[in-house]
């Protein structure tokens, strides 16, 4: 499709706004007044201090012992998370700090090299693989505050390392130690997702087109610093497109907004060497609802730039996805038609991030 071939208007980098030392941001990156945020240094002056819910903390070291009172809870305790959160963080994950801090170097990095060497990576619309710094290809569109990288790992016949960053050296060996740790621990979390459920412990990935075909991309946000944080922000509100996510945010700057059951935005707070699972909204779609793919954005900050790694476990991008038949009774009839990932996709591809219009487009009439 030619209208997908390129971007439709010069692209900006935001870090390059950034060192520009600007006082006032351009207006492109100026939001409505409803969509600002209410930073949180601004919230002590509130009445009602809006720092009252966190996202639950998981220890997954639970599902690794013997005693079958702890591991029960844990499964419960992932269980609530994904019905009522759809957000969690989670520790004694598996995956070495080391690691987890290698990845985050190695892309610190990456975005410190000089322009000219990120730009011989630039993405296009029509896969977005590579530097980016922005996303939905409608001209004149208000845009986010960050540049991204974003790669495909799996299946193994999209995983094409020419669209990996060349630079920093050992640079691939650290991401493919880091995806494959990422798929290790998204394949365990399906299985668990679907025990929860009440099914055998394959019927989630199976849907997802099974452990071969099922797709892994991650996304690296960097957010620059910003001079007028209040009026922008470094990811609008969206729902996560695909099936779950895995992210490695930053320790040292907060910046992630998880929508609470009352419409707040909670700060997420990272607990030493967490990492944060979310359900994405193809997963909310299998289980007709049970978990719910939440709305989540990013705020910026004056004084400091900002890092996180998303890894995203998708389904087999050529398959139906609507709910499991398992799930669904006279009780409880499907919610949503039919639809495949790549469908799914690309309406986010061509829009951008819109709240949670997407799915929403594809509930049922009732
Ligand atoms: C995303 C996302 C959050 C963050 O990449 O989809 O929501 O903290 N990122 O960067
Ligand atoms: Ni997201």
């Amino acid at each position: 499709m030619n209208m997908f071939q390129d971007w439709p208007e010069p692209i900006v980098r935001v870090q390059s706004l950034s060192q520009s030392n600007l006082k006032a941001i351009p207006n492109r990156y100026v939001k409505p007044l409803s969509q600002r945020p209410n930073l949180p240094s601004q919230n002590h002056h509130n009445k009602h201090n809006p720092v009252t819910a966190a996202i639950p903390i998981i220890d997954l070291g639970g599902l690794y012992t013997n005693d079958i009172t702890l591991h029960a809870k844990t499964l419960d305790e992932i269980s609530k998370a994904c019905k009522e959160w759809g957000f969690f963080q989670v520790v004694n994950h598996g995956m070495s700090p080391q690691l987890m801090n290698r990845a985050k170097e190695t892309w610190r990095e990456f975005f410190h090299l000089p322009m000219e060497l990120k730009n011989m990576h630039a993405n296009s619309p029509k896969t977005y693989e590579g530097y980016g710094s922005r996303l939905g290809v409608e001209k004149g569109a208000i845009l986010d505050w960050s540049d991204y990288y974003y790669l495909h790992y799996r299946p193994s016949s999209l995983k094409d390392y020419t669209k990996w960053p060349s630079l920093p050296l050992h640079c691939r060996e650290v991401l493919e130690d880091y995806c494959m740790e990422m798929v290790k621990l998204c394949e365990n979390l399906m299985n668990i997702l679907s025990r929860n459920l009440g099914l055998q412990e394959d019927i989630l990935q199976n849907a997802f087109g099974g452990i071969e075909e099922s797709g892994g991309c991650l996304r690296v946000n960097y957010y620059p610093k910003c001079p007028q944080p209040e009026l922008t922000l470094g990811l609008s509100p969206h729902s996560d497109p695909g099936g779950l996510t895995i992210l490695l945010p930053d320790e040292q700057v907060a910046g992630l907004q998880v929508r609470g059951c009352d419409d707040a935005w909670i700060t997420v707070e990272p607990a030493p060497h967490a990492l944060i699972v979310n359900i994405g909204d193809q997963i909310q779609m299998l289980t007709n609802s049970i978990y719910k793919s939440i709305e989540h954005r990013v705020i910026v900050s004056p004084a400091n730039e900002r890092l996180s790694l998303a890894f995203f476990y998708n389904p087999k991008g050529n398959i139906p996805i609507e709910p499991l038949k398992e799930l669904v009774t006279e009780d409880s009839p499907a919610l949503y038609s039919s639809t495949t990932y790549d469908q799914y996709r690309q309406s986010i591809r061509t829009q951008g991030p819109r709240s949670k219009s997407h799915i929403d487009e594809l509930r049922s009439p009732r």
